[in-house]
């Protein structure tokens, strides 16, 4: 029988996902809000057809988000898109349950690492996932039972191949790292933390031992800041955008917006557009090639209700080269939230 192949790779970027041998394309399309939230049924299969079409191979979930419909309808799009299930990277995520009571459905003891997985499996129609990610910290599970948990729905059940953490603080990655290594169990591989122009401490300087020590990966989320980024909060909030369609979730965001420093923020993207429009791209496409011209982040996870939207974010890739220091200078310039490295004594290596 022939082998059969979809993807096309195109001009897409692929990086090592952190110390591992896998590769992901640079931008990825993730499903929180809008997957099985705003948008479902064809529109779904679209957006994600249109990010295969740029050449993104991986795509990310969760089993909180809109309580698991993202990823019943992600499963219910990879069956009927009927890519073959080795060309492309799947994530899910384990922690926050899907709005059930009993407290077992959620956290990250071996019982819902294990149960919580097995669902979302279910639920994405899919034997496995490439990467399982912790969604939170679980400060009320001892680190060796939550190592433990993913090494055994990896090794043992084959659930996963990788797993990873998200939002976790560097002492806690480090302490699940060692722990790992202590017992021989399998150490997490990559975090997905929030990474922006308007937040970057954590993963600028937090987690940068995380990168020498362990080549730790990252796959980053809000590379817009929710939509701050692309310029369309600079004049009111649009009925159809995210802060309009879940009014509960960002009521702190818009009154922020408000504040002398939300409106600072806002010159700051009009700023970025003129830099973005001399560069022959939109205000989005900076954002996002400005996140993935960071050599510690393994992938930009997109988001997107439109596919309009996705188009103009994947010809981000285009603006990567022209990143010189001198415009990622100019873009610190605008910004002025440049956090320091820990000083280093000169003893770096
Ligand atoms: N691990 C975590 O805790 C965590 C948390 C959040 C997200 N994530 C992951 O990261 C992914 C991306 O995060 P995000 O959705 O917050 O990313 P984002 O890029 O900051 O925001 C995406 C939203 O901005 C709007 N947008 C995108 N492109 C646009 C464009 N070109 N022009 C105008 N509006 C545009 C769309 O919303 P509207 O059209 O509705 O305005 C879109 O849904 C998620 O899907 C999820 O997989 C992970």
């Amino acid at each position: 029988m022939a082998v059969r192949s979809a993807f096309d790779p195109k001009d897409m970027v692929f990086r090592h996902l952190g110390p591992t041998g896998l590769k992901v394309s640079v931008l990825s399309y993730g499903g929180w809000l809008t997957v099985g939230g705003t948008q479902k049924g064809a529109i779904v299969k679209e957006l994600m057809q249109t990010a295969w079409s740029y050449g993104i191979n991986f795509f990310d979930n969760a089993e909180t988000y809109s309580n698991g419909q993202s990823e019943i309808e992600m499963g219910q799009a990879f069956k009927e898109l009927n890519w073959p299930r080795d060309e492309y990277v799947l994530s899910t995520k384990v922690f926050f349950g899907t709005g059930r009571k009993e407290p077992n459905t959620r956290g990250l003891s071996r019982k819902h690492v294990i149960e919580g997985l097995k669902s979302s499996l279910e639920r994405l129609q899919t034997p496995y996932v490439d990467i399982v990610f912790a969604h939170r910290p679980d400060i009320g599970t001892p680190m060796k039972e939550i190592v433990e948990g993913f090494t055994q729905a990896i090794r043992n059940l084959n659930l996963a191949y990788y797993w990873g953490t998200s939002e976790w603080s560097a002492s806690q990655i480090t302490e699940a790292t060692l722990i790992a290594e202590k017992y021989n169990l399998i150490a997490p591989v990559a975090e997905q933390p929030q990474y922006n122009a308007f937040h970057r401490e954590r993963f600028e300087v937090e987690y940068a031992p995380l990168y020498e020590q362990f080549q730790y990966g990252t796959t980053i989320w809000s590379p817009l800041a929710s939509g701050i980024l692309t310029g369309k909060y600079n004049d009111g909030i649009p009925d159809d955008s995210r802060f309009a369609t879940n009014p509960s979730f960002f009521s702190g965001t818009v009154k922020s917006l408000q504040t002398d420093e939300g409106k600072d923020k806002i010159e700051k993207v009009r700023a970025l557009t003129k830099i973005a429009e001399k560069l022959g791209g939109s205000p989005s496409q900076l954002a996002i090639a400005w996140a993935a011209a960071n050599p510690n982040v393994s992938t930009v996870i997109l988001g997107a209700t439109k596919v309009e939207q996705l188009k103009d974010n994947c010809e981000a890739l285009k603006l990567l080269p022209k990143l010189t220091d001198e415009v990622m200078e100019e873009i610190d310039g605008i910004l002025k939230n440049k956090p320091a490295q820990m000083p280093d004594f000169g003893r770096r290596r």
